[in-house]
């Protein structure tokens, strides 16, 4: 009987005889012997196959295999001090094509970025997208976890939907046959409260979508949004869940994903270091006092030049959002997260809470991650329905489509927040890629929806 396994059970079965399938990702040989690397997509091995140990078509069949032909190999599992993945190699007793394969797009060369893009399709073989790709499964798995152990319960919220909930400047609009337009949502968050006043505690988890005209390594048009949102919880304890959450699911891929992590950082342990320093309590800044230490920041480093900024740099001044520019320099200061809390209500969403203590600050939070920015978002959101008609009014936004939203307000309103975390930027800042587009199997950007 055939044993057929995968790579990464090989360990199991140390002197046994197996077969694996997969493809032939490198190979090299010397006249009598060819080292042929399998990898099947949970690992790569090592196949020895010596002339005198096989029949002569299986080393012919070694012989005409190029890159990403697909392959069966038997025979036997063994332990090796060589330098072989795994510390295992397989000693082929037998050889079989299964499809041979000519020109494969992507070499072990190196290939610019634009090129490997448009071969995303393909790309994902390779050693990089391939680590990326597992740890954004067990970043997924570990945040389904978290919520799931904590009672929450998983409230899909609709993709297609009657208003806008993040700014009407990013929207996506289709026509809805007789109902006129629909948007593709921006953020699962105005149904993730209904949810809440219905079931305590939620979170949404899907995609969202934003028409960003942006070119930055931030922003995608698709992207997976996690969205708790908690009935009684006031800023205070949204930003500990906020916290809590991402401890358990960077301590994850630490348990799970060592070797993933030392492939995207070839080995230097710097992505783990990283990691570790976000397993410390965040620094937590009032927007009055991280504005304070932007302005010193701002003001040393104009003084040193402007060479490295760009012409579109525009300086921060007290009141204004932070920019791309002002998250990287404020987090370049801390090694673990900073959570910055009471940003001006001006430049927020029409749905949070002011601070009945400084009415011209909302009760808004932001976690930006370390020499990065912002990753969650979120805040405790406006329970009054008089000041929320209010808001909604000054935000020039349609009061119809937020009625069944304004009802919320009107039967048991109670304090309630919730937060926002983008899964690709997660993703991006755990595997510290070059671009968000690394992030997400098949990225959409403002001039990519292919493949
Ligand atoms: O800060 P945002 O816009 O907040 C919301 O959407 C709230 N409704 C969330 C809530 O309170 N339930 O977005 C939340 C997060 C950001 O911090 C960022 O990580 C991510 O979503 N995000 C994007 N990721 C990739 N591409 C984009 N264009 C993104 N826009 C936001
Ligand atoms: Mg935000």
């Amino acid at each position: 009987m055939k044993q057929e396994i995968y790579v990464e059970d090989l360990s199991k079965h140390i002197d046994e005889e197996v077969t694996l399938r997969g493809w032939l990702y490198n190979k090299r040989s010397s006249g009598k012997i060819q080292f042929l690397i399998l990898r099947d997509g949970t690992g790569l091995c090592q196949c020895v196959v010596m002339k005198n140990a096989v029949d002569e078509e299986s080393f012919a069949v070694g012989d005409r295999l190029t890159q990403e032909s697909a392959v069966a190999v038997t025979g036997k599992v063994q332990k090796t001090q060589k330098d072989a993945p795994g510390g295992i190699e397989l000693f082929a007793s037998k050889v079989e094509a299964i499809a041979l394969t000519a020109d494969y797009p992507i070499t072990p060369k190196e290939h610019g970025i634009e090129y490997l893009m448009a071969n995303r399709h393909l790309w994902h073989r390779s050693t990089r997208p391939w680590a990326t790709m597992r740890i954004r499964h067990t970043l997924v798995k570990a945040i389904r976890d978290f919520f799931d152990d904590r009672g929450f319960i998983l409230f899909d919220a609709p993709i297609l939907t009657p208003n806008a909930a993040e700014g009407t400047s990013t929207l996506f609009e289709t026509k809805y046959f007789d109902e006129g337009m629909a948007y593709l949502s921006q953020s699962g968050q105005l149904y993730a409260e209904a949810g809440a006043m219905a079931l305590g505690k939620v979170y949404v988890f899907g995609p969202t979508f934003r028409a960003e005209r942006s070119k930055t390594k931030r922003h995608l048009t698709e992207f997976w949004m996690v969205e708790p949102e908690v009935a009684f919880m006031d800023l205070e304890g949204d930003m500990q869940l906020a916290e809590e959450f991402v401890h358990f699911v960077v301590t994850r891929v630490l348990e799970q994903r060592k070797p993933e992590l030392a492939i995207l950082d070839e080995g230097t342990g710097k992505l783990e270091t990283r990691l570790r320093n976000v397993l410390k309590p965040f620094k937590r800044l009032h927007y009055d006092e991280a504005a304070k230490i932007l302005d010193k920041y701002w003001d040393e480093k104009l003084a040193q030049g402007t060479e490295d900024l760009p012409p579109t740099f525009k300086r921060f001044t007290y009141g204004d959002d932070f920019g791309a520019y002002d998250e990287v320099a404020l987090t370049s200061i801390y090694e673990e997260p900073v959570i910055v809390h009471h940003y001006p209500a001006e430049v927020k969403a029409f749905y949070m809470k002011r601070d009945p203590n400084e009415p011209d600050k909302a009760l808004a939070m932001d976690v930006l991650f370390p020499g990065f920015g912002e990753i969650i978002g979120g805040s405790q959101r406006e329970d009054d329905y008089d000041t929320l008609v209010q808001r909604i009014k000054e935000h020039n936004l349609p009061m119809e489509a937020f009625e069944w939203y304004l009802d919320l307000r009107k039967y048991g309103s109670v304090p309630h927040a919730g937060f926002g975390l983008g899964l690709e930027r997660l993703v991006l800042w755990v595997c510290e890629l070059d671009h968000i587009r690394e992030a997400i199997p098949f990225p959409r950007t403002l001039n990519r929806i292919w493949p």
